[in-house]
């Protein structure tokens, strides 16, 4: 049995003050502290049940039900297409099956920027049938009643700035936004969404040193897709970042796994042992 006590052996501490407690569910909040700590953090799309579970076991601390669903679940060729009915099982599969992340529902092209109302009543959906903890939407300046009606009506808002794919015509097609005298606008555009009460800002092919400035200009969180290092969180789209999609990957995608060899190889070999009849063998079998 020991003779000494916790108190005996640590009477004033170590020294050190005690770290901020570990996050048991992520919520808007936090990513504005951690960002204030210094500290980044990590976003993903999810668009499915076990994706959401395993992203959330890794400590992703952020989940987007991305209307990138469109192009990468639902057979589109851009992002344009998808329907909020569509995306609303996609994020309530999602916002089941999580414990810790913070689950935002993308709204889709269409759904929002017609008038502060439109985008209140779809956000509230998202919110209601797919259960999101809140709501990303694209667009600066322009977006600012939108924002400022959701966050009043009690739907917290990301807002993502710099290249938006839903305008993709408007913008004449995959361009990095920002250079030179554009750089203005992107920052414009950042501090009109923190104003107007969005809780974190994603930055989309912005050069490097424009994103960094943002970041330190800003309150909120930022979050790159192509915005360089210096931004407090990162997103990929997960067919990307771990190569279930592979062909042509703009540059600010990194390839961390080869998910598509590994199902194509999977699959084969299935095949092969069923037509060969070595599947199902004994132990398969009742
Ligand atoms: O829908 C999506 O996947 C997105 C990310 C690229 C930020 O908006």
């Amino acid at each position: 049995m020991s003779s000494t006590t916790p108190e005996e052996t640590a009477p004033y501490g170590d020294g050190t003050a005690p770290g901020p407690a570990p996050i048991k569910r992520v919520r808007t909040h936090h990513l504005r502290e951690l960002k204030q700590r210094g500290e980044r953090f990590s976003m993903l799309t999810s668009y499915d049940q076990l994706t959401a579970q395993i992203f959330d076991e890794a400590g992703i601390e952020v989940l987007l039900v991305g209307d990138s669903a469109s192009n990468n679940v639902l057979g589109n060729a851009t992002s344009l297409p998808v329907t909020v009915d569509e995306l609303i099982p996609l994020t309530r599969a999602v916002s089941r099956s999580v414990t810790r992340a913070l689950v935002v529902g993308d709204l889709p092209f269409g759904s929002y920027q017609a008038s502060p109302e439109q985008g209140y009543l779809t956000a509230a959906r998202f919110m209601k049938e797919g259960g999101a903890h809140c709501v990303k939407l694209e667009g600066g300046v322009e977006m600012v009643p939108q924002i400022e009606r959701m966050t009043r009506g009690g739907i917290p808002v990301m807002a993502h700035i710099g290249f938006t794919p839903q305008s993709e015509h408007a913008l004449g097609g995959y361009r990095v936004q920002g250079r030179g005298e554009a750089a203005e606008r992107v920052l414009r555009d950042a501090l009109a969404v923190q104003e107007a009460g969005a809780f974190a800002v994603v930055m989309e092919m912005v050069p490097g040193d424009v994103a960094a400035e943002v970041t330190a200009k800003l309150e909120i969180p930022t979050i790159g897709i192509g915005a360089g290092n210096q931004c407090d969180g990162q997103v990929l789209v997960w067919q990307d970042a771990f190569g279930l999609r592979t062909g042509r990957m703009p540059r600010f995608v990194k390839q961390y796994a080869d998910l598509r060899s590994v199902l194509l190889d999977a699959a084969r070999a299935y095949d092969t042992e069923v037509k060969d009849g070595s599947f199902p063998a004994a132990e398969h079998t009742f």
